[in-house]
């Protein structure tokens, strides 16, 4: 191959990289309209939901600041935790949950809190952790317009780890700790590819 062909396809190869960016779609329909509807927003906040706030939803929280801090977009980005229950209010993060996320660079400090009814105004994701948080934060939506932003985390994990629900590690050794971190990584990188408006 002479020189100026080697260089045509060198250029080629990159072209065809630079127009097929790695985009993930989640696989669930409502998760889908509601990332399309926020296509091009100025800003956009998210709140990660689980039950004690002290585990999932802030290590969520976490991981989400520390993605959007990366990519040097976090001006665009409100993003925050809390629990739908109460039993913890005003706490760090368990100490398990701080001690594994500071092991991959994450340090958590949200300071526990429940979900209330001004959240369905002031965020435009609302992302369940699992299931049971799913339908806890559908029954407390105050409209339908409040219900269509509630989608659950595992719609945005990657499908090779067949993740369901982000699994509640509360009663679980390291490894459920661990668990909570792959599947977070994996889901806010995807979450935040889906949102972003910057070429990746
Ligand atoms: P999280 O885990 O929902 O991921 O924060 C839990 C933390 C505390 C309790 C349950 C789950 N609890 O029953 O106190």
């Amino acid at each position: 191959m002479g020189g100026f062909a080697f260089y045509a396809y060198l250029c080629i190869i990159k072209l065809t990289h630079m127009s097929t960016p790695q985009l993930f779609t989640p696989a669930d329909p409502r998760a889908q309209r509601l990332i399309a509807s926020l296509a091009g927003k100025d800003k956009v906040s998210i709140l990660f939901v689980c039950l004690g706030n002290i585990c999932r939803s802030p290590a969520a929280e976490g991981v989400m600041h520390a993605i959007v801090d990366s990519h040097d977009d976090s001006a665009r980005f409100v993003i925050d935790s809390a629990g739908t229950g109460n039993y913890h209010i005003g706490d760090l993060p368990d100490h398990r949950m701080r001690l594994h996320a500071r092991r991959r660079g994450y340090e958590l400090t949200h300071r526990c809190r429940q979900v209330t009814e001004s959240d369905f105004d002031r965020f435009d994701l609302i992302i369940a952790m699992d299931g049971s948080n799913f339908a806890n934060l559908r029954r407390l939506a105050p409209s339908p317009e409040a219900e269509d932003k509630v989608v659950e985390m595992a719609a945005f994990v990657s499908k090779a780890m067949r993740c369901y629900a982000i699994p509640d590690p509360y009663y679980e050794g390291a490894e459920g700790f661990e668990l909570v971190l792959d599947l977070l990584e994996s889901g806010c990188d995807n979450l935040y590819n889906c949102l972003s408006t910057k070429e990746q």
